[in-house]
This record gives C-alpha cells, structure tokens and sequence, in this order.
C-alpha cells in the first residue's frame, strides 16, 4: 500500500480511452489512495459513473450544480494532493490552457495548487493540429507532466502517429513518483540495479546461466523509480516487461556486467547488486558447434570475476552497496562473511529452498543483514519486498 491515504483526484474527459481509466482508478485505489474521479458530461456517455464509483468506493462527482455539494470544486481542490487527468481530449487541454472553468473539473483544475499528469488521449490528426500542441506546450510550461500518448491503434483503425493513450500502469508510475518523491531520500539520486541471470557462451549454440528471473532487480528499479530516484537498470536475457521510468542497459555475459557497471558506478549513489552473474564460464569458448555424436564432453570451467570486487574501485565514496546472497538453509553466518568479503553496507538474504522464495517465484522472504545486526521479514510479494530494502536504503543514506 504505497500510497496509502494520499488524496487524488482522477478527472476522465470524453474519449474512449475512459474504459482505461477505470483499471487506473482501481490500481490507485489498491494503492492505498482515496480517489476522487470527476467525469466531464462528454465522459459519462463512455462509462457510468457507477463503475468508477465501485471501483473507488467513494462517490463520483460531475457537475458543479449537483445540489447539497456546493462549492464542490474548491474543497476537491483543496484536499487533492495530485490530479491525475486520464484521458486527457483535445478539448480538455484546450479549456485548461484558457483557464476556463466551465465544469466541475475544469473549475478544480483552477483552483488547485497541485502538480497535474496529463495523459492525452484523442484521434493522431488532433493531437499533431497545431492548437493542441500550442496547447501541450502552455500546460507543460506551467508544470504539468504530459504522460504519453503512444502510437499504436485507435477506436477508429490502426495510426503510426501518437495519438492513444499512455497505457494505465505508465500514468501509474509517474502519479506515484509525483507523490513519493518529495518525502523520500532516493529524490533525485542515481540508484544503479543489476538484475537476472549472465549467460556464459560454450559454443555458438549453448550457454551456461542459471534460473535467476531478475524479478526482485526489476522491482527494486521500479520502486526507486517511484520514490523519485534516476535509475539505471542493467539487466542480463530476461523475458520480463522492461519497466516504465528507468533505463535499461542489457547484457549478456559477466564480463559486459562488469563493464557496464563501471560505466555507471561513478555517478551513482546507490548499487542494488540483485543479478545473479554465472559463477563459473568455459575456459574455452569453441567456435564451431560441436556434434552430439562425438560422444561425451569434458567441460573445463573457470571461475567468473567476482563483479562486485572487480567494480569496488569504480564506486563513488559514501555510496551505499547492496549485495544479494541466495543460500541454502540458513545461511546468515555466510552472508555475513559477504557482507565484510565484497566491503557492503547492506547485505539481502534470500533462501532457495524455502516455499515462495527464490527463483522464478513473485514472493520472497528476505533477512537484512547489516553491521548492526539482521531483521528478517514476513514472506511477501517481490514488489513489497523491494520497498522493504530500500525504506533500509534510505536510512544507510
Ligand atoms: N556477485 C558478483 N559477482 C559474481 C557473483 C556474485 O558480484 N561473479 C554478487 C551477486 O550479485 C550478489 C553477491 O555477489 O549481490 C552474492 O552473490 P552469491 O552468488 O551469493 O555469492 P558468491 O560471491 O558467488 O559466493 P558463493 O557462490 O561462494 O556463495
């Protein structure tokens, strides 16, 4: 629950993009939020305000003149703490670059003082007319953050151009780091996260790797990401979805993971080293692919670099390390050595063999283990887990 009791409002204009923005006013809700939607009239003949109103369990407002709520606007105004606008329709950003106030939401767009997402949604030959880009470039001039649109197919048939709107969990990401942000350590920090396996070639067509899914890297990127840090993500083969904020850096053996570590670490406040690089590659790589047929294979392996020893030197001072170490039974007097061996401010233990934790798994339960001792933690999803070790992030900061 990561936004727990923050206050939004969702205001959904006309477009057929609003189905969207019921899954965003469930996600918000989720969330911990209390969100109030506003639908303009144009909105309402797309979805019932009832469906927002089971959605959000609060009630759905969309005129001003609805009787026993006046003034409305300014109280919603002032009690939001963030106004998300999804679909935001041409019409819509134009009004509010004029500052009219002509309904319900148009009238709290005015008399907010809050950070506002847009996420445009409407047909490619609007978007790109001059007047709604006028109008982007006034709304962004003011502050407002423009999520999207994104090229790809519309109600009306397919379009190369931008036009359809962002999809929710993007406007998601970027309400929740408008929110976080300024309460957390991480704002504006550079936190560099390692995540899934390395890939050692054998010989053009096998490899040695291991099961890691690079879940718990790709989580930790998306939660400093909320919190307000620039991220850069640096990930070995996964099929994960890449996330939306950070950057993303691919590679595939232990080696590019030290080299592209090195690239990054000198402006970095922050390593979350969650990849698991293959411990061990051939000796030799052969280049020609060897026939299953010539009998067994004797296989001479060496012993990768260690990347977190190897890259020590790139590290910036007072940066906080975060090691992962995937042990079997308990494994904490082990991890502890890791902790002093790789020089590490923090030290993350998972177990493989306990149920729901490891590899390829969406839940884990961590122990934390720092020079003044370990907590250990309850077993929960990946993506609260990520939230655990960096509340302990910012308190090393
Ligand atoms: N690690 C690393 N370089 C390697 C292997 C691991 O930097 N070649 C990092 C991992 O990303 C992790 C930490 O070291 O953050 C611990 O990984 P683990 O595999 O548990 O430790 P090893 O040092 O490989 O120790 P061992 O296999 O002997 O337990």
């Amino acid at each position: 629950m990561t936004l727990n009791g923050r206050r939004v409002v969702l205001g959904v204009s006309g477009g057929i993009a609003a189905y969207k923005s019921c899954i965003l006013a469930r996600r918000l809700t989720e969330s911990g939020a209390a969100v109030d939607v506003v639908l303009t009239a144009a909105a309402t003949e797309f979805v019932r305000p009832l469906t927002f109103e089971a959605l959000t369990r609060r009630p759905v407002l969309s005129s001003l003149w609805e009787r026993g709520r006046a003034l409305s606007h300014v109280e919603l105004a002032r009690d939001a703490e963030l106004i998300v606008l999804a679909p935001a329709t041409a019409n819509l950003l134009a009004r509010a670059a004029q500052g009219i106030a002509d309904d319900l939401l148009t009238a709290i767009l005015l008399a907010a003082e809050v950070p506002v997402v847009a996420a445009p949604g409407m047909n490619d030959a609007m978007f790109a007319h001059p007047a709604t880009q006028a109008n982007l470039t006034t709304l962004r001039e003011r502050g407002w953050l423009i999520v999207g649109p994104a090229v790809g197919a519309l109600a009306e048939g397919p379009s190369d151009r931008p036009g359809r709107m962002a999809e929710p969990e993007a406007i998601l990401v970027q309400a929740e780091r408008l929110l976080r942000a300024a309460g957390s350590a991480l704002r504006d920090r550079h936190v560099v996260v390692t995540a899934g396996p390395t890939r050692e070639q054998l010989d053009p067509v096998r490899v040695i790797t291991n099961p890691s899914s690079g879940r718990m890297g790709y989580r930790l990127a998306e939660a400093a990401y909320a919190r307000g840090a620039r991220v850069t993500l640096i990930a070995g083969p996964t099929t994960l979805e890449p996330p939306v904020g950070p950057d993303l850096v691919r590679i595939t053996s232990t080696a590019e993971l030290c080299a592209a570590l090195e690239q990054s670490l000198p402006q970095a406040d922050v390593l979350l080293m969650a990849a698991a690089p293959a411990d061990f590659r051939p000796a030799e790589r052969s280049d020609a692919k060897r026939p299953r047929a010539d009998g067994p294979l004797t296989l001479s392996l060496e012993p990768t670099p260690d990347v977190l020893e190897r890259t020590a030197a790139a590290r910036r001072p007072g940066s906080v390390v975060v090691g992962f170490a995937l042990e079997v039974g308990s494994g904490l007097t082990r991890a502890r050595e890791k902790l002093d061996q790789k020089r590490l401010d923090l030290v993350v233990l998972n177990r493989v063999d306990e149920p729901g934790s490891g590899f390829e798994v969406d839940t884990n339960r961590i122990t934390l283990i720092t020079r003044d001792g370990h907590e250990e933690s309850e077993l929960m999803t990946k993506r609260a887990a990520a939230e655990v070790i960096l509340d302990r992030v910012e308190r090393l900061l």
